[in-house]
């Protein structure tokens, strides 16, 4: 928890001085009963006084009185507002950084965490550090003066009296102690289902379509309900708990204040001072109920710190390797790469394959063949088990993460758009010519669509370009992978929403404009990559065919099974 204390650090000074005005405000406060039993004991049955002396002596005292309260009221309210500053602005430094680690996490990290834990990391745990701070500053100072203060003012007026007192304050806080000890792993629980909430409502609303699809509609709706219901009865038994506290607390300040009067009675005790005490009983067992809350918060914050600081303790600093070099002719060359996601089972074996600069490599399979596992870790997002990637010869663990994607012009599979203007999906803040942009949406064919689009280029894209058609957003995501002019073009997955013409047409264009350039297609489709110049055919994660077209027509049995479906009736012309 320290770490994420030491947030609070460039605001000292604020909460230093939110500090100082509590402890102002809650002294004013503890010298409310006093003046109080002044008033009633010193001046009005004081019988050297007369009349007018009262009045003046009431008014007095009673001005006094006013002073104080405004004093307690002014002090607390201007030290709250210094604490909601500094809590607010400390809160704020941390999700940033949370942001920043979260961001730069690579991807196994982020498997290891889920997006959903980070995403509640993010918002309820930082908000609950928020909480912890903000409680702990604006009655951890307050209650323990209100309560000392309080047993120190109330020993200097009647020994007797605050003896009672005294004695009632172990009670009340083995009441306390013992409700906040069962309630607090409640809340731990709380958190961990806010946890299956979060994860619930992401799935949801990403996998919105296939729901609909499938008509799960209904399905999803009922386990959403299980899931908040469960979070909601866990609440309220955390809650229920907690309630218990102020009645029991109450109920010990009736017994105490029962036996006050007795006593009081017993040692012919002053109204005015039992009237002091009755305030004393109440400003104590106030705070002692206030410390109770600064527990629950206290240990639920400092749980979601440490969920915090787990993430913040990542280690997302770029290693560069030192690994030896690959043969410099190809562009990309897999050298008996293996790899597995969980470190059970592989999910590439043996990968080997070479391709020179401006060659296409074509790589077709099943779903969950391992297609999107190979860009993967092309593209150095999860780094090989075994064996060596290579970039122009030099093993992509070698270089600088952005030197490295900077070679890239990528169209991931479900890749995403964002609610922004089409040129500014196609720029990508990357500050791109027009020169390129153009020619980039050329090739990828989009132009006849987005001249078409009221706008042309400035057109607004919808939340997720829901305003546009799947190929038109392909064509649009093929023209931003084009736009930068990378030195490798990657397609996972992204053409099959186009027709075979413009299919056709993009690959032409794409040979003609970005001869250079060199492409790795993944395609369900055969006629998206018979072109290339080496035809990858995974299955299981095992590469069960290569070659061009025609070879594998010849040494695969399943491509060439795959393309006797696909396009029986075109094989028949050739
Ligand atoms: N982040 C991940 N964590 C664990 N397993 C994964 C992850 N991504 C993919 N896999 C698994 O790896 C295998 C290959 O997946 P993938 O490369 O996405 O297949 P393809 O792109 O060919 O459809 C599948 O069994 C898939 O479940
Ligand atoms: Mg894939």
């Amino acid at each position: 928890m320290t770490k994420t204390l030491r947030y609070i650090k460039p605001y000292g000074a604020t909460v230093v001085w939110g500090l100082i005005l509590k402890f102002i405000g809650s002294v004013a406060e503890l010298f409310l009963p006093l003046l109080l039993k002044w008033i009633i004991d010193d001046v009005a049955a004081n019988d050297a006084l007369n009349g007018d002396q009262k009045l003046k002596w009431t008014l007095v005292l009673g001005g006094l009185m006013l002073v104080c309260a405004l004093a307690a009221l002014l002090g607390n309210i201007f030290a709250n507002r210094l604490t909601v500053k500094s809590s607010g602005r400390m809160t704020h430094d941390l999700r940033y950084d949370l942001f920043k680690k979260t961001s730069y996490l690579n991807s196994g990290q982020v498997d290891s965490f889920g997006v959903p834990s980070l995403i509640s990391r993010l918002t309820s745990d930082s908000y609950y550090v928020n909480q912890m701070v903000a409680r702990t500053l604006r009655l951890g100072v307050r209650a323990p003066i209100l309560i000392l203060g309080g047993l120190i003012l109330a020993f200097s007026q009647d020994v007797i009296l605050a003896s009672v007192l005294l004695a009632c304050v172990p009670l009340v806080g083995i009441i306390v102690f013992l409700i906040t000890r069962k309630s607090v792993p409640v809340f731990f629980e709380v958190q961990k289902k806010q946890d299956d909430m979060v994860r619930r409502t992401q799935e949801n609303v990403t996998g919105v379509r296939v729901i609909k699809a499938l008509t799960k509609g209904e399905y999803e709706v009922g386990k959403f309900e299980e899931v908040t219901q469960d979070l909601a009865s866990t609440e309220f038994r955390a809650n229920r708990i907690m309630s218990l506290s102020n009645p029991l607390a109450s109920l010990t300040l009736n017994l105490g204040l029962v036996v006050l009067i007795v006593v009081g009675a017993v040692c012919h005790t002053s109204s005015g001072t039992v009237l002091e005490f009755l305030q004393f009983f109440t400003i104590i067992l106030n705070a002692m109920i206030s410390l109770s809350k600064i527990f629950v918060v206290i240990s639920r914050g400092s749980a979601s710190a440490s969920r915090i600081e787990s993430v913040l303790a990542m280690d997302t600093e770029e290693k560069i390797g030192n690994f030896p070099e690959g043969d410099k002719k190809y562009k990309i060359q897999f050298k008996d790469v293996g790899f597995s996601y969980n470190g059970v089972e592989n999910n590439l074996n043996n990968v080997n394959l070479a391709i020179c600069g401006g060659q296409t490599l074509g790589i077709i399979g099943a779903t969950g063949s391992g297609k999107s596992t190979l860009i993967n870790l092309l593209m150095r997002f999860y780094d090989v088990g075994e064996g060596q990637i290579f970039i122009d010869g030099r093993d992509v663990r070698n270089y600088p993460n952005a030197e490295l994607r900077k070679k890239f012009g990528v169209v991931f599979q479900n890749d995403f758009l964002m609610a922004a203007s089409v040129r500014e999906n196609v720029d990508y803040g990357r500050n791109l010519t027009d020169e390129q942009i153009n020619k980039a949406i050329d090739c990828a064919q989009a132009r006849e669509f987005i001249d078409g689009l009221d706008g042309g280029l400035d057109f607004d894209l919808a939340q997720k370009a829901n305003n546009l058609s799947g190929g038109q957003k392909q064509r649009l995501l093929i023209a931003r992978a084009l736009a930068s002019t990378p030195e490798i073009l990657i397609l996972d997955d992204s053409s099959s929403a186009l027709d075979y013409a413009t299919d056709a047409a993009l690959r032409k264009a794409l040979a003609r404009e970005y001869a250079s350039c060199t492409k790795v297609i993944v395609a369900q489709r055969i006629s998206s990559i018979k072109h290339a110049d080496l035809i990858l055919v995974l299955d299981d994660g095992n590469i069960i065919g290569e070659g061009t077209h025609e070879q594998l027509l010849e040494s695969c049995e399943e491509y060439s099974i795959i393309y006797a479906t696909q396009m029986g009736a075109e094989r028949g012309d050739a």
